[in-house]
């Protein structure tokens, strides 16, 4: 059924289509009806799904990465699909327009998606603004970065503005140095100065009485000898967890032809190329610091299967983006079903065993 439906959403430029099922989203919520049957159909509950992750208790570890829901939208109406957590934005301190349209390409070939749109977001205050008037029934992170256009002077002061803005609206903060816009651009140049802005939160933090925990957005565009300086600054601060990754700027091993991909440009690919190398930072983030630091594995997860992968690598939560896009919002229960099935399968082998 998703198929034919993706079949015709496809046919529509991605950002158009994406703003009308929000629009349509958002219509429905006023429906008393529409939670309950959302949640008939797409919800999926058992205790060998929730957890604990840096302080916070997720019914399920499978979210919704960011970018989705950058303006604080429909959050509260994602988590009817079954979401154990949303991550809101790229939330900047003022409003962002972005890079001009067209500016979201699918690569239906690859299951993958190009998206330059440099953090286009309504800022923090009109997402503080909904994020009072509704409430969430799962966990919501704020991905927070700065505006691009800010001097490097003043980073540390933009993520401060939107990290008290949103501080008492959120459940998790996950910190974003690199804009999903171009390679070279706004992005954060080097490990002091991302040590500044981490220690500059962590104080802040410390003024309030209730904790929220900060995670660090990590690309995969990075070696592992740059991944190795992060841990280190993510131990040291004390940082509550890293998540790997955003989008990658590679363009290795696709099935879409060079002509389209020209045509195209610069982008921040996301989707199921990107889950080898995800699943090789899974694993080597958490044999380094062996298992201290909580990990949320997002990027190229579209099957149960990989879900499973990467949680099996040594992460505490997942995210999905492009796998919620191309296989349609029943993944979500799919995902959990199939962990709920290996934690039985598991538990029946290890009985068998003390036997
Ligand atoms: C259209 C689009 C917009 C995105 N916007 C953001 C963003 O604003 N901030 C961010 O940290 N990541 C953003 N991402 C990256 C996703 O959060 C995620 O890290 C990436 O898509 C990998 O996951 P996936 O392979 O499941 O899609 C965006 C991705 C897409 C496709």
């Amino acid at each position: 059924m998703y198929r034919l439906i993706r079949w015709i959403l496809f046919l529509f430029y991605p950002e158009r289509i994406h703003y009308i099922l929000i629009k349509v989203l958002r219509g429905l919520k006023r429906f008393y009806i529409t939670t309950p049957i959302l949640r008939l159909i797409y919800n999926y509950k058992n205790p060998s799904l929730e957890r604990e992750v840096f302080g916070v208790k997720f019914r399920n570890p499978v979210g919704l990465a960011s970018g989705f829901d950058k303006n604080c939208d429909c959050y509260h109406l994602l988590s009817d699909f079954g979401f154990g957590f949303i991550e809101v934005g790229t939330l900047t301190p003022q409003p962002q327009e972005g890079m001009n349209k067209p500016r979201v390409f699918l690569l239906p070939k690859d299951e993958a998606i190009i998206n330059k749109n440099g953090s286009a977001n309504l800022g923090v205050r009109h997402a503080v603004y909904i994020l009072k008037r509704n409430k969430c029934s799962s966990p919501i992170g704020a991905n927070i970065s700065y505006c691009e256009k800010t001097p490097q002077n003043r980073i540390i002061k933009e993520f401060e503005l939107a990290f008290e803005y949103l501080y008492d609206f959120v459940d998790y903060f996950a910190i974003n140095v690199s804009t999903p816009n171009s390679k070279d651009c706004g992005v954060v140049k080097s490990t002091e100065q991302l040590s500044e802005i981490l220690d500059s939160l962590l104080t802040i933090r410390n003024m309030y009485d209730e904790y929220r925990p900060i995670l660090l957005k990590v690309t995969p565009d990075i070696s592992n000898s740059e991944l190795d300086e992060i841990i280190d600054i993510a131990l040291v601060s004390g940082l509550d967890g890293i998540i790997t990754s955003s989008a990658t700027f590679r363009r290795e091993n696709l099935k879409t032809t060079q002509k389209n991909l020209s045509r195209i440009g610069d982008g921040a690919l996301s989707g199921k190329p990107l889950f080898n190398r995800n699943l090789e930072i899974v694993k080597y983030v958490h044999a380094k610091t062996r298992g201290q630091l909580p990990i949320i594995a997002c990027g190229g997860i579209m099957t149960p299967q990989e879900a499973k992968q990467m949680l099996d690598a040594g992460c505490s939560l997942i995210q999905i983006f492009s796998g919620f896009v191309y296989k349609g919002p029943s993944i979500v229960k799919k995902i959990n079903k199939y962990l709920v099935k290996c934690h039985k399968e598991q538990s029946a082998n290890q009985n068998c065993k003390a036997k």
